[in-house]
């Protein structure tokens, strides 16, 4: 069997983000299986060299995972030719410069979302990601959930007949950093630093309504800073100056209507932290991270409603428990997967700078919804 390697440079390892979900679970893993296997039977191992701003972290990191190469110096690490990958899991207000640098450097890109921190910036590094002629991708892991890889069957299959709605609930309680601490990093609570729910959350809403129902033609939406003062990493009380809760209802092609409530404010009663119902004229559905369940319309039970009556209908166990009926491997290497395929062989890999940017678009409709009161109509993007 033929093995080849690929340099991957990673920004940003010592975050969340990069460290866990990318690093950890992407990159060692593909690296502990031996290489992406191409369509000839060819390996490719990853090289990773890891890029941040403590070296102190870095080298932490590369001792504990066995790894030889890291540094601090963005531009040395874009000039060593044996690098073709330029990835970024930095915070979000820093990617675009550090992007626009690995595309003058001829690498090609994949990316944490949001790409950028608007629109216009977003579609500026696609022309020129485009114009560079260098690869490029945006993390689009919500799509490789098993609860929505079994959702993404149903509709294949034709389960729903046509599709009505979508209901979608993301959130749970982010502790303020007071008497307990806060359960992601502060910056993400501070319009300044790039913060705010909608910039984080109405990302993945654009790719996930768009790649299972249909385009976001428009939307309308609420959003809120429910929580004015939180505490910071050091324990120091700062104001919480960007969003924490968004309300929204975005009209897709076909006439279906999602309603999604994203919030760092609420407390979890339901049996995964996203769930999203879909209510079709054959049937309906419920999929979380990980599971889904479906209810045929020659299964539905025929509630009355009589409010002098307590409630005597188990409805959740009405409902039939959809099969994975195969492994679905962790989301983010699965898409590292397919994006390291389209790099060496031209593999498929829809979810470019382009759709990154069309979900900064719908973060930006959002808050100018919310903004202006009104309604956003969104034409098709385009480069
Ligand atoms: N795909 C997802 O589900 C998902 C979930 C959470 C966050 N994210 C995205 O991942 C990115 C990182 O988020 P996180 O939660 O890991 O944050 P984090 O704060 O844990 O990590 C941020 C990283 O950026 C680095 N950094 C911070 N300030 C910097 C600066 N001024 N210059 C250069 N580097 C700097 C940090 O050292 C760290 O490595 C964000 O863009 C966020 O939107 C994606």
């Amino acid at each position: 069997m033929t093995r080849r390697s690929i340099g991957v440079i990673m920004n940003g390892v010592t975050g969340r983000m990069g460290y866990r979900q990318h690093l950890v679970r992407s990159i060692l893993a593909i690296r502990a299986q031996g290489g992406v296997e191409l369509a000839d039977g060819t390996r490719i191992q990853v090289e990773p060299l890891l890029v941040g701003r403590s070296e102190a972290k870095l080298r932490d990191i590369a001792e504990q995972h066995g790894l030889d190469r890291w540094t601090t110096d963005v531009d040395a690490a874009l000039s060593d030719p044996d690098m073709q990958i330029y990835f970024d899991a930095q915070l979000t207000s820093v990617r675009e410069t550090s992007i626009v640098k690995a595309i003058e450097a001829g690498k090609h890109i994949y990316t944490e979302k949001p790409i950028a921190e608007s629109v216009e910036a977003a579609l500026n590094l696609a022309r020129r990601a485009n114009q560079a002629g260098v690869k490029n991708g945006v993390v689009h892991d919500k799509l490789y959930l098993p609860g929505l890889v079994k959702l993404r069957r149903l509709i294949d299959s034709g389960f729903f007949g046509r599709i009505l709605s979508v209901r979608g609930e993301f959130g749970y309680w982010v502790f303020e950093g007071d008497w307990q601490s806060a359960q992601r990093p502060s910056w993400n609570y501070r319009k300044e630093d790039g913060g705010g729910i909608v910039s984080d959350m109405f990302c993945h809403w654009d790719y996930v309504l768009t790649n299972l129902f249909g385009r976001v033609e428009a939307v309308t939406a609420r959003a809120v800073t429910h929580i004015p003062q939180r505490w910071d990493e050091q324990g120091k009380p700062y104001d919480a100056t960007a969003d924490d809760a968004a309300y929204g209802i975005f009209e897709l092609d076909g006439g279906i209507v999602a309603q999604l409530n994203s919030s760092w404010c609420v407390r979890v009663h339901r049996d995964e932290l996203v769930e999203f119902q879909v209510d079709g004229t054959e049937g309906s559905a419920v999929a979380g991270l990980h599971n889904c369940v479906a209810q045929h319309r020659g299964a539905t039970p025929r509630p009355v409603w009589n409010p002098d009556l307590v409630e005597t209908e188990p409805f959740r166990d009405q409902w039939q428990d959809v099969p994975a009926n195969t492994d679905v491997d962790n989301g983010f290497k699965a898409q590292w997967e397919e994006f390291i395929r389209h790099v060496v062989e031209d593999g498929p890999h829809p979810y470019d700078f382009l759709a990154g940017a069309r979900g900064v678009r719908l973060a930006e409709a959002g808050l100018e919804s919310s903004a202006e009161g009104k309604r956003i109509a969104l034409p098709e993007l385009t480069l």
